[in-house]
């Protein structure tokens, strides 16, 4: 049995994400592969949900790294149907009591649809694509991609689950340069060369 680091083990407990153990250890050694390799730029999550994820990235990030997350916190969200949370301030909360404060210079989380959210302008260096449908991954990938760094990654999840999000991947594999398909399972990973 391979051995969980505590903070995964924690935010599995604690119901804050849906993103298998091995994946959140992968997303922890990711973060670690950018900060030995210097990729220059931020990490950015597309698909916050309860925070888990962000909470693995955020915790796992040099001092010098900011974090972006974007998600709607509401409709389209895990707890978010019924209205009755607030679930943008909940993952702030979340992520506070692991230790990440969430304010405007380290991390930021961007509420509203990727659509009108998501317009990066730097460099990023690691993105989490979490968004289950096709249409947000191939937005989220189309955006993303000019601003990722040589060497920087993009890991998509639910490519092998959903079989609109492996179509959006792959569609953008067909057209898009410079890309490295790392693996394909679990997750998609592409690497820019
Ligand atoms: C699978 S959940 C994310 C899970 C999370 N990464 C975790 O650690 O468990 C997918 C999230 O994508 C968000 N989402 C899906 N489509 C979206 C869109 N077009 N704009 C903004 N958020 C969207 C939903 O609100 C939901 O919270």
């Amino acid at each position: 049995m391979v051995l969980q680091a505590p903070v995964v083990r924690r935010v599995r407990r604690e119901g804050l994400t849906c993103v298998a153990p091995a994946q959140l250890a992968f997303l922890r050694r990711s973060v670690r592969r950018i900060d030995t390799l210097k990729t220059p730029g931020t990490i950015v999550e597309c698909g916050v949900g309860l925070g888990g994820a962000a909470i693995i990235l955020a915790t796992s990030m040099n001092e010098d790294r900011t974090f972006h997350g974007y998600d709607a916190f509401g409709p389209f969200s895990p707890q978010g149907e019924n209205g009755q949370a607030d679930l943008h301030d909940r993952v702030g909360a979340s992520l506070k009591e692991f230790g990440v404060a969430v304010e405007a210079t380290r991390v930021t989380l961007h509420q509203g649809r990727f659509e009108d959210t998501l317009h990066p302008t730097a460099p990023i260096a690691l993105a989490h694509i979490d968004a289950d449908s096709c249409e947000p991954v191939g937005l989220c990938l189309e955006r993303i991609w000019p601003h990722l760094s040589l060497g920087g990654l993009i890991v998509v999840d639910g490519y092998q689950e959903y079989d609109d999000c492996r179509e959006a991947v792959e569609g953008f594999l067909a057209t898009a340069e410079r890309v490295s398909p790392y693996r394909r399972e679990p997750s998609a990973v592409l690497e820019k060369y």
